[in-house]
C-alpha cells in the first residue's frame, strides 16, 4: 500500500478576483467565519493522515508563516483572561503538521507553483490541494484527499478529483478527455486548460485536488508556458496521462470555490449556519432578509 504523506498547497496566486482586498493579504488568507480559507484546506490533508504540508507562497508569504507560528502575545494574553477554549485551539493549529513554507518569486502559474516544491518533495508521492478551494466533508466521512489517497493505494496511478459541470463553465476549469472503468472511475487520456466550449472534451472538470506520483516534476521540469502564458499544471497531467496512466475520480463532498467572489460569500454563510453559535440567529435572520426581498 503506497501512502501519502506530504501535501502541497499552493498559494501564491495574485488573486486579482479579490482585489483591493488582496493587494497585501493573499486570498488563502482570507477569513470564512473565523478561520483563514487555508485552514480549511490544510484540516482536510491533515484528516487523510498527511504528515507534512508545503505551503507554496509569494508576496504576503509572511502572514502566512506568521499564522503558523506562536504568538506569545496573542496566546499570554488568553491565558491570562481564560479564554482557554480560543487558546486550546490557536495551540492546535500550530501543531497539527509540519509546516514547510516555499517562495514562488513569481506567480508563473500553478505549473510551476507545484514545480517549486520539488526540493522538499524529492521523488516522494504527495498530494495538491489548491488552497482557495474548501471541500467540506462530515467529520467521520473521508475527505476529498483522503478519498483519492484510498484510490492511488489501491492503482498506483496518479488519482485527481473530477465533477460534471454545466456546458457553459468548461472555459473556467480543466477539462478531461477518459474513459469510464468498470470501477467507475476515469482512465484519463487528455486534460486540456479552460478549453472553449466547443472544443471541451466533455464536461469533467478539474475542481483542485491531485495526488502525484514524482514523474509529474519530470513533465513540469521543462515545462513551456501555456494558455494565458501560464506555465499549466494540465499540460504536465496530459503527459502523465499519456505515459504512466491516471485516474480521475468523482468525489463526495461540499466544495466552495472561496477563490471567487460568490463562492466566498457561499461559504461564509454556509459554514456560519453549521455552528452552534451562530447558526440559528444567522437562519432567522436570512429568513428574514429573504421575505424583503
Ligand atoms: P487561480 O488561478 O485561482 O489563482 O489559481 P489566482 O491567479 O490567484 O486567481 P485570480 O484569477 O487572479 O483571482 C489556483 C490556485 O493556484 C495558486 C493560487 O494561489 C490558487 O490557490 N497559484 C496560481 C499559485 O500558487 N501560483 C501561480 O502562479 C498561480
Amino acid at each position: 500500500m503506497r501512502k501519502v504523506r506530504k501535501a502541497l498547497i499552493p498559494a501564491a496566486g495574485l488573486g486579482t478576483r479579490f482585489l483591493p482586498a488582496t493587494k497585501t493579504i493573499p486570498k488563502e488568507m482570507l477569513p470564512v467565519v473565523d478561520q483563514p480559507i487555508l485552514l480549511y484546506v490544510i484540516e482536510e490533508a491533515v484528516r487523510a493522515g498527511i504528515e507534512d504540508i508545503i505551503l507554496v507562497a509569494g508576496r504576503g508569504k509572511h502572514a502566512i508563516e506568521d499564522f503558523f507560528d506562536r504568538s506569545y502575545e496573542v496566546e499570554d494574553q488568553l491565558l491570562k483572561s481564560g479564554r482557554k477554549d480560543l487558546l486550546e485551539r490557536i495551540v492546535r493549529i500550530r501543531d497539527m503538521a509540519n509546516i514547510i513554507s516555499i517562495r514562488q518569486k513569481e506567480a508563473l502559474g500553478l505549473g510551476h507553483a507545484v514545480y517549486c516544491g520539488h526540493p522538499v518533495i524529492g521523488d516522494e508521492d504527495f498530494a495538491v490541494l489548491l488552497g482557495d478551494e474548501i471541500m467540506h466533508t462530515e467529520k467521520d466521512e473521508p475527505t476529498v484527499i483522503a478519498q483519492l489517497s484510498q484510490i492511488f493505494s489501491e492503482t498506483g496511478l496518479s488519482t485527481v478529483a473530477i465533477m460534471e459541470v454545466a456546458a457553459a463553465e468548461v472555459e473556467k476549469y480543466g477539462i478531461i478527455a477518459g474513459e469510464k472503468t468498470a470501477a467507475g472511475y476515469f482512465k484519463i487520456t487528455d486534460v486540456v486548460e479552460k478549453p472553449a466550449r466547443h472544443l471541451a472534451p466533455s464536461r469533467n472538470a478539474l475542481p483542485g485536488r491531485y495526488v502525484f506520483t514524482s514523474k509529474i516534476f519530470d513533465s513540469l521540469k521543462n515545462a513551456k508556458p501555456g494558455k494565458n502564458g501560464e506555465i499549466q499544471l494540465t499540460d504536465a497531467m496530459a503527459a502523465i496521462a499519456k505515459s504512466e496512466g491516471m485516474i480521475g475520480a468523482y468525489f463526495k463532498a461540499n466544495r466552495y470555490d472561496a477563490g471567487d467572489k460568490l463562492g466566498y460569500l457561499q461559504a461564509n454563510i454556509e459554514f456560519a449556519l453549521m455552528r452552534e453559535d451562530l447558526g440559528p440567529q444567522l437562519k432567522a435572520y436570512l429568513k428574514e432578509l429573504a421575505a424583503k426581498l
